[in-house]
């Protein structure tokens, strides 16, 4: 066995550079942060043969001084940096003095610099040590020839021309996205590939992630103490890349963070089909005392004081762009040309129910304390306004009475029922502002509603709307006592032996959802009430999926992916059928029902429950001029 002994100087950079520089598009990496941390206002990168051959990185920073060349290359050599205290609030990119050492180990590193002040530039040959005055008119150029040169192991593992000039490219979107404010230029094979002019952040997300991406998706935008989350996230009805940009940045620097990832697809889990991906560019800054980032190599990881919070905060921020209606924001507009600001804001934050007065101005908000001009007018709060409650809940069960007459399954109160007279739409009326979804004017097939509204003709599906109605009602009510209703005769379920397990082992969950279901046998179970919302529903395929779903969760679900796996089941099994005639006041009522719940523009797969046909649109289709 050999001694142990110390390992040189130039081994030990080699070593060290193989967790920094992976692959060209890390030099990339790292010398566009390093060239942002010299104040840069202008960087331009130029590459060649992939970034293998060459990557040449300029900037117009403050440059490095003759007499400090030579220790930039050294290891631990940081302008950064330096006493312990530093490392807890790190607000430059770069802090370790390490990336140009471990550069210069696995490439031919050359920089030339001028320092500000200075006569002239002088060029450093990292290979040599030469030393030797250059023309630079500011600034510094850093260029890395022949990655792996001295190590053809790792050249080997190097990809496709191709692959890695992509990756390059994507290196440098990622710094470029997080810092509008600076110019970026990028060549490859002496073709210019992306220019772009320093700008606004969203000058920057259109020019990086495309102008559909813009139109197509919601202003995040939220504070909080120490943290500020912003930046836009797709609406879930245009979530259809195979392999969207997602882009999460803390502090500036692009991360890999399996929290904040979590976040984010637990805030599209009630909106997004499951094996879909959204496009997002979210941009997080936080007190960097809050954070740790030299917790990776190649600091693309971070680690939060207090993750929980950060957690609460993402995820809350990401729902609130997600949920105002596109009904009320858009109705507004009375070409139905909607602008596309107006159409994709999001509301400022805590306020639950913003949307409507921001569709709404100042002049809206005169109807909205008119209290008793009209159930269908919401009052201030969404939540508590009774009437609209009554008339939802009549449209609710006489929407659903049909069916359970034609299964037989239960009986409710109809007394009560019938004393919840669904109130006549308003007549227009000019003092009041008509309703963003308008009034109801005929059914399609027994599928679709129609609708006039001040910008022309709304379609809605009758089932989805209904369908994410009830299931946002029924989230709501999960966090108070869901209302329960007694059934006159209870409905007797014959069970097989897995359903009658299920009850068992859950009938607090089952209890909690406002279901009272007690044993009459091995084989029977009987309902004795069920939720005041669904009751008149068709019960017993409803307690069925319920029975079968609560067998089949796994136990380590979280509570709330549970809660909103059971509720989009009971949502589905009591949505109103396909098929089923309705009556102009229970349509109205299913409108009102929508512009009062949040993310009623689409159903619980993601998919719109309503479209808007401007008159113009309309025109359109006939050929006739305005
Ligand atoms: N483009 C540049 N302009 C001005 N100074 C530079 C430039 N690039 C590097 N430097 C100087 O060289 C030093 C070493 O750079 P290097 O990238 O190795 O380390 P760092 O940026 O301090 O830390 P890290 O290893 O985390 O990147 C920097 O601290 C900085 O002072
Ligand atoms: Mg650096």
């Amino acid at each position: 066995m050999s001694r142990i002994h110390l390992l040189p100087d130039a081994l030990i950079n080699q070593i060290a550079a193989g967790e920094v520089v992976e692959r060209p598009a890390s030099l990339v990496k790292e010398l566009l942060e390093n060239a942002l941390d010299a104040g840069a206002r202008a960087v331009a990168v130029t590459l060649e043969q992939g970034g293998v051959r060459r990557v040449r990185v300029q900037d117009d920073g403050h440059g490095i001084a003759r007499e400090e060349l030579a220790l930039a290359v050294m290891r631990h050599a940081t302008s950064k940096l330096s006493r312990a205290e530093d490392l807890e609030r790190i607000a430059t990119m770069g802090f370790r003095g390490e990336a140009l050492a471990a550069i210069a180990s696995v490439c031919r590193l050359t920089i030339t610099s001028r320092a500000q002040g200075r006569e002239h530039a002088w060029r450093f040959d990292a290979v040599s040590g030469e030393l030797a005055p250059a023309a630079l008119e500011a600034g510094t150029v850093i260029d890395c020839a022949d990655l792996y040169y001295n190590t053809p192991a790792r050249r080997k593992f190097l990809k496709s021309e191709s692959t890695e000039y992509a990756h390059c490219e994507e290196a440098l979107r990622r710094v470029a996205l997080s810092r509008p404010e600076v110019a970026f230029a990028l060549s490859h094979n002496a073709r210019n590939v992306l220019h772009l002019k320093p700008g606004t952040p969203e000058e920057r997300l259109s020019a990086l992630m495309g102008e559909a991406f813009i139109e197509r998706s919601r202003i995040v935008e939220t504070e909080a103490g120490p943290a500020r989350l912003f930046g836009r996230v797709i609406e879930p009805r245009h979530a259809d890349q195979s392999r969207p940009p997602q882009y999460w940045f803390v502090n500036g620097r692009f991360v890999r963070d399996r929290m904040l990832t979590q976040a984010l697809r637990q805030a599209y889990a009630d909106v997004l089909h499951g094996s879909r991906q959204p496009a997002f560019a979210l941009f997080l800054t936080i007190d960097p005392a809050l954070v740790d980032v030299n917790v990776h190599p190649a600091k693309i990881e971070v680690r939060f004081r207090d993750s929980q919070a950060v957690f609460r905060f993402v995820l809350d921020a990401v729902r609130r762009a997600l949920a105002p209606s596109r009904a009320v924001l858009e109705s507004t507009d009375i070409d139905g040309e909607v602008p596309p600001a107006a159409a994709s804001a999001s509301p400022p934050p805590r306020q639950p129910d913003l949307p409507y007065h921001a569709a709404r101005g100042a002049a809206g908000s005169r109807t909205l304390t008119h209290p008793a001009a009209s159930p269908f007018v919401p009052a201030g709060s969404r939540l508590h306004d009774a009437a609209a409650e009554a008339a939802y809940l009549a449209f609710a069960r006489s929407a659903l009475a049909p069916m359970q007459e034609a299964n037989g399954s239960s009986v409710g109160e109809r007394r009560e029922k019938e004393a919840l007279e669904i109130p006549a739409p308003l007549a227009a009326d000019d003092t009041l502002a008509p309703p963003p979804l308008g009034y109801a004017l005929a059914q399609l097939h027994g599928i679709y509603l129609l609708a006039q509204n001040a910008a022309g003709l709304v379609l809605v599906d009758i089932h989805a709307a209904h369908e994410r109605i009830l299931y946002e009602q029924l989230k709501e009510a999960w966090d108070r006592t869901p209302s329960v209703q007694r059934l006159l005769v209870p409905l007797v379920l014959t069970v097989d032996a897995r359903e009658y397990a299920s009850w068992e082992e859950h009938r607090e969950t089952l209890e909690r959802l406002g279901f009272d279901l007690g044993a009459l046998g091995p084989e029977q179970l009987a309902v004795r009430s069920a939720p005041s919302l669904l009751v008149q529903g068709t019960l017993e395929p409803l307690v069925r999926a319920l029975l079968h779903e609560l067998s089949e969760m796994p136990q380590s679900l979280a509570a709330e992916s549970f809660r909103d796996k059971i509720l989009a089941t009971m949502a589905c099994h009591g949505a109103v059928r396909a098929h089923r005639p309705l009556t102009i006041p229970e349509m109205n009522a299913l409108l009102r029902a929508m512009e009062r719940t949040e993310r009623s523009d689409q159903c619980n797969h993601g998919r719109p429950t309503w479209v808007q046909l401007s008159l113009t649109e309309l025109d359109r289709l006939f050929l006739r001029g305005r």
